[in-house]
């Protein structure tokens, strides 16, 4: 990585105090912060998962952990954290509350798509609200060469056709491209398709229908057409292979209209 790689402006920039305002709003229920959108996912909804799911006891990689909000449901879970993010605003905000704390390994400041770490050294990864800001072929890839075989990797992300009556989901998704909000959007057939196919297993999956639901975590748990976001849990397989491109910049939804 450069250190002139275009997207760090957007994630140092104020996205940070826009992160943490919806986090603060965060659950069930609607945004003051971008009017009539519907709340993000608060802790309550990753302890559950969390809880169901469990980790491999040892070491978690979060990717694109901001300020490490997630840090005290991991450090719960007796894990060693190393925390990364692309932005330095990020990393440093969570070495303010961090660095001195004996769970963390380190926060590293590094796009998911290029991970400073050797091979196999994470017994468990967490990318989550992450993934669809990356080129997901590449971080995919790196995330399975980072986790050892039968470690944990959970990643959340959004599918490339969601309900066209969504209006929601569509204003996100014009919003995010009118602010240069990297977006990308996944063919989850696919990655469930080259997940499998390359031997990993998966462990649980989520799918929320409409914008919203992932906050209420109102879930299906087969990959039902039409979908906006997902939850997957996978277990790594004995070696993994580069992931092909599974995901676009424009939804079908979107292309649809
Ligand atoms: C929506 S926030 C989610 C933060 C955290 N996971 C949470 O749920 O509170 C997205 C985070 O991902 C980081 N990010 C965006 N693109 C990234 C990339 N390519 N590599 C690493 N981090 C990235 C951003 O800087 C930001 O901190």
């Amino acid at each position: 990585m450069t250190q002139d790689d275009p997207r760090k402006d957007y994630w140092n920039g104020q996205y940070l105090e826009y992160w943490r305002s919806r986090v603060a709003e965060a659950g069930a229920g609607t945004s003051d912060v971008v009017a009539g959108d519907p709340n993000t996912e608060g802790d309550e909804v990753y302890n559950r998962v969390f809880d169901r799911y469990g980790f491999e006891p040892g070491r978690l990689l979060e990717v694109g952990c901001a300020w490490g909000r997630m840090f005290p449901l991991y450090k719960a879970r007796n894990l060693k954290i190393t925390g990364l993010d692309i932005s330095e605003a990020m990393i440093g905000a969570a070495r303010e509350s961090w660095e001195a704390d004996d769970s963390i390994e380190g926060l590293v400041v590094s796009p998911a798509e290029e991970l400073p770490f050797p091979d196999e050294s994470f017994d468990n990864l967490a990318c989550l609200a992450v993934l669809d800001a990356t080129r997901q072929d590449e971080a995919l890839t790196e995330f399975l060469r980072v986790v050892r075989p039968g470690g944990r990797l959970y990643v959340t992300g959004k599918n490339d056709l969601y309900h066209a009556d969504d209006t929601e989901a569509l204003a996100a998704e014009i919003g995010a491209r009118k602010k240069n909000h990297p977006n990308f959007f996944t063919d989850t057939k696919e990655l469930l398709e080259v997940m499998s196919r390359q031997g990993h297993t998966l462990v649980g999956q989520h799918y929320f229908e409409r914008r919203g639901d992932f906050a209420a975590f109102h879930s299906i748990e087969t990959p039902r057409l039409p979908f906006y976001e997902y939850l997957l849990v996978f277990e790594r397989g004995e070696s993994y292979a580069r992931v092909p491109k599974i995901s676009a910049t424009h939804s079908k939804t979107f292309q649809n209209q």
